[in-house]
């Protein structure tokens, strides 16, 4: 949350004389510290610039950005209440207020700072997002999820206001306000008809139907946006698909240690690759997100991490692999028919494909279901019915916790197939 700098406008001196004040002087050096990231140096030559000429109003507020640059937070509070005394009424000076009283936690005055941003610029799109963000610490999610509407619609390119909207109409949906949460995703995804995000979740959230699978764009943005935290988050919710996978595949006897070509299928950021690894003699990693590839890299135990569409990898690799692991992909799959016989005809005969997806448990016999999370959940039955036709033979079919998901496990099924060693290819 970036602080809005000013410049030497609005409040204090104005005029020819005041641009060259010795006041002004200082100010501007200290603008030049702060740009420069030399923040205490800059709190000086600010204090010096104000001990000249307290009513410079654009000085205090670039001051407070420099003491929240210091972390001394209440300080920055007071530098920009001055910058309001000082005539400087402006909807920036507002904002970065209502920025710091929200890391203060003191959220009632925060929320009437934001409000006066945005009554003195009502197309602030950050404003909007940050109150949205503060309405939604404070669970009030409807007026949270109008408002990251209004961010988005000021700045209808904005991955992260896209991704803070589809989050709390999901809590909002989750909370039982089903009709407020599928009347908003419907406006969302009829302003919004080319943004993938709006597309994939606004659809599961309206309960409008889903796509056959996520989109590629929407996987690649939401993983791009989630990677750095990817990790943290993942074991926080007790995510355990890899090491699930890891024991199926060491339990299922046929392991020539070292020696297999070995894919990670939607590799992620690379948690499946140090149970793999062993088994290698040649570990690739698929994904579409490059986000989440540079962290898997990072990891250096791929010998190639390629940044693909899993089922388009695939189809161009016949026979390349003894193993395919997919650990929490196919849920981003609904149809599963072309990926199983993607990885299939990949696998050379005898190879093993070890996957994990959700269970959908709910009755009623649709094979597969979009959550309003954007991700699908399968039925036991069309898995197996799906590999069968895929070729494959099941070795493993176990249900099994994959993570926890608002406090309750979230069941998978865990599965080991493999293709016939005399398999007609
Ligand atoms: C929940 S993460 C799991 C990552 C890793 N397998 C793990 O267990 O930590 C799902 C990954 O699948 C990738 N993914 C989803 N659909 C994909 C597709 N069609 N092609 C390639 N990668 C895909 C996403 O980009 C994401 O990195």
């Amino acid at each position: 949350m970036a602080a809005s700098r000013l410049s030497l406008r609005g409040g204090g001196a104005r005029g020819k004389n005041a641009a060259s004040s010795p006041a002004a002087r200082l100010s501007r050096q200290a603008d030049a510290l702060a740009s420069a990231g030399r923040h205490a140096e800059a709190d000086a030559a600010y204090r010096a610039a104000l001990e000249a000429d307290p009513t410079l109003g654009g000085t205090r507020n670039n001051h407070g950005n420099t003491l929240r640059a210091l972390g001394r937070i209440a300080e920055a509070a007071g530098a920009y209440r001055a910058a309001l005394a000082h005539g400087l009424d402006a909807a920036l000076v507002h904002y970065n207020l209502a920025s710091a009283l929200r890391q203060l936690g003191e959220t009632g005055e925060a929320e009437a700072a934001y409000r006066r941003a945005l009554v003195r610029q009502p197309d602030h799109a950050e404003a909007w997002n940050n109150q949205a963000n503060l309405l939604r610490d404070a669970d009030r999610l409807e007026e949270a999820a109008t408002g990251y509407r209004r961010a988005v619609t000021l700045r209808p390119d904005w991955g992260d206001g896209h991704d803070n909207f589809g989050s709390a109409l999901y809590l909002l949906h989750e909370r039982g306000a089903v009709d407020a949460a599928a009347r908003l995703a419907r406006l969302w995804r009829r302003d919004h008809p080319g943004n993938p995000v709006a597309r994939h979740i606004g659809a599961a959230i309206a309960g409008d139907g889903a796509e056959p699978r996520a989109p590629d764009a929407y996987v690649r943005q939401t993983f791009d946006l989630f990677a750095e935290e990817f990790d943290s988050k993942l074991a926080e919710l007790g995510y355990r698909a890899p090491e699930l996978l890891a024991a199926r595949v060491a339990a299922d006897g046929e392991s020539s240690e070292g020696g297999l070509d070995v894919l990670d299928a939607g590799c992620g950021t690379g948690l499946c690759a140090a149970a793999l690894r062993p088994l290698a003699r040649r570990l690739t990693g698929v994904d579409l997100s490059g986000g989440m590839l540079e962290r898997a890299r990072a990891r250096q135990l791929y010998d190639a991490l390629e940044e693909a569409e899993l089922v388009a990898f695939l189809s161009g690799r016949p026979s390349a692999f003894d193993l395919i692991v997919a650990a929490d992909v196919l849920c981003y799959f609904g149809v599963l028919e072309e990926a199983l016989a993607a990885a299939a005809r990949a696998l050379r005969p005898g190879g093993r494909l070890a996957f994990t997806v959700e269970a959908l448990e709910a009755a009623g016999d649709a094979p597969h279901r979009v959550a309003t999370h954007g991700r699908y959940a399968h039925r036991a039955g069309y898995v197996r019915a799906t590999l069968a036709t895929a070729g494959l033979e099941v070795a493993v079919f176990d249900r099994d916790t994959l993570r926890m998901e608002s406090g309750a496990p979230v069941a998978g099924l865990v599965v080991l197939a493999r293709r016939p060693a005399l398999s007609p290819g």
